[in-house]
């Protein structure tokens, strides 16, 4: 196998288990991983944090003279993994709860915040051997990326999927109707967004991992992964 570095962009609908397999695939080949919706998550909870979010309504004026204060970085904990971290807060655990998730969608949708999270992750990939994911990084981050994956699976797996992880950190209040709902609702508002919608690049393999195990997924993508690597 030859040593070039690649970029690998991993996109595709929520709670379809992508930052899973990104990770697995990231460390078996030995290359960094960025969870861009962590990002977004981040930016998020900061805004809860200020009372910039009424209802649906994102005081943007304030949140565009807060950008410059909102720093996001990832640490690698005492275990090997990778954790968010906002303004010197480690926030993982934080922007995996329901109340991040279901404003979320909303700050991903503001243009200014997108240009500046864009920029950061250009920044963090440019020296390539890394695998990113989120939903416009073929298309908008890393368009020239060697290789592409769009993942997919339907509303009612990733629920149930996103539903059994509530429950492991705890969650007994969130019900899987509701978790349905949060899906579906994201779905709509990531892929109808003015600002970079979700879409399949062009040059994307598809995968829908409905039916498919952990396992199965992690192989095609390492084996995609070797074919395009001995293709450079
Ligand atoms: O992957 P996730 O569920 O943690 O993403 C959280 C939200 O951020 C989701 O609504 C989609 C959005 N997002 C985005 O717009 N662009 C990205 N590159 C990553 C996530």
């Amino acid at each position: 196998m030859n040593n070039k570095r690649i970029t690998i962009a991993i996109d595709g609908h929520s709670s379809c288990g992508k930052s899973t397999m990104a990770k697995a695939l990231a460390k078996r080949i030995g290359y960094a991983y960025i969870d861009t919706g962590a990002m977004y998550r981040a930016v998020t909870l900061y805004c809860l944090e200020h009372d910039m979010i009424k209802g649906d309504e994102v005081n943007k004026p304030r949140l565009r003279r807060h950008m410059p204060k909102i720093e996001i970085t990832f640490k690698v904990n005492n275990e090997g993994k990778s954790e968010t971290w906002l303004n010197g807060k480690n926030v993982e655990q934080e922007i995996r709860g329901m109340e991040v998730s279901s404003k979320v969608s909303l700050i991903a949708a503001i243009g200014f915040v997108r240009r500046a999270m864009v920029a950061q992750q250009q920044v963090m990939g440019k020296e390539k051997g890394i695998v990113m994911d989120g939903r416009d990084i073929g298309t908008v981050v890393f368009p020239d990326a060697e290789l592409k994956f769009f993942v997919t699976a339907s509303a009612q797996v990733r629920a149930e999927r996103r539903f059994k992880e509530l429950q492991a950190k705890g969650d007994t209040t969130t019900t899987l109707e509701q978790v349905l709902a949060n899906v579906e609702e994201r779905d709509r508002i990531d892929s109808t967004r003015k600002e970079s919608p979700l879409r399949q690049a062009p040059d994307a393999l598809l995968l829908d991992n409905s039916n498919l195990t952990i396992e199965q997924q992690n192989e095609w993508l390492y084996n995609e992964f070797l074919k395009r690597v001995k293709q450079q």
